[in-house]
């Protein structure tokens, strides 16, 4: 693949964050004056190579989102095509939705959660570096910090799995995009919690490059308050 190839972002943004409990869309919720999807989208313009985006919300969304995807775009200065889809109940679904909207001159795509308005611009260049080089899936992943155990349906220990074989896994997750149209075009599609997932299920290779604290996703109150913190620390 030339160093050259396009780069399409899928943003799923049509989760309704119910866990953060303030009874709108995750991806609506404002940080000093700005959404989260607005915060992703400008950390995403801040990649060159991108050149179309793809951004999954709750159905009756779609008209406001295109508010927060102009102020992105006007903020980073940019103009790139980018199409608005439904989203579905699952995030597996929103992300088959919005395949729809690729365009053959998407060579790369990279599936990136709204949620993670924070990624470092390196893992976005490592990520597509790695695809350059011919891997066919690559994902962010971080080590992982306790321990983690597996405990039964009364939540007794069962065991202790080992640390070091462990990975927190992160977005963007980056495909070529016929590998990503051909994991999702499967019949009886399974949700899974992310994209890779499906690609082990198929029997796809996945490479990972280092991920980043700072791709922390936002899930609760608690999260959101760090995110608060963490911009204005900037
Ligand atoms: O729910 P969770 O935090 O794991 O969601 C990760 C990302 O997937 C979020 O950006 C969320 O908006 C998105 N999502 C989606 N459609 C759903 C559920 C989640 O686009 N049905």
């Amino acid at each position: 693949m030339s160093a050259t190839a396009n780069v399409c972002v899928v943003i799923p943004a049509a989760g309704l964050g119910e866990r953060l409990g303030l009874n709108q869309p995750k991806a609506f919720v404002e940080i000093n004056n700005w959404s989260l999807l607005s915060l992703t989208i400008k950390r995403v313009l801040e990649i060159e190579r991108v050149g179309h985006l793809i951004i999954a919300v709750p159905a009756e969304f779609k008209t406001p989102a295109l508010d927060h995807i102009d102020r992105a775009l006007r903020d980073a200065n940019k103009k790139i095509p980018f199409d608005v889809v439904s989203g579905g109940v699952t995030r597996t679904e929103s992300v088959k939705n919005s395949l729809l909207a690729l365009d053959q001159l998407d060579s790369f795509v990279l599936v990136h959660d709204a949620a993670r308005p924070f990624v470092p611009q390196s893992v976005f260049d490592d990520v597509i570096a790695k695809l350059d080089s011919g891997s066919k899936v690559v994902i962010p992943v971080i080590p992982v910090a306790d321990t983690i155990k597996t405990v039964n349906e009364k939540s007794e220990v069962l065991n202790t799995l080992d640390r070091t074989q462990l990975r927190a896994v992160q977005t963007p997750q980056g495909f070529a995009r016929e590998v990503l149209s051909e994991i999702y075009a499967t019949a009886n599609l399974q949700p899974t919690t992310d994209d890779a997932g499906l690609a082990e299920l198929a029997g796809i290779n996945v490479s990972t490059v280092a991920g980043a604290v700072e791709s922390f996703k936002i899930t609760t109150p608690f999260d959101l308050e760090m995110a608060t913190n963490f911009m204005n620390r900037k």
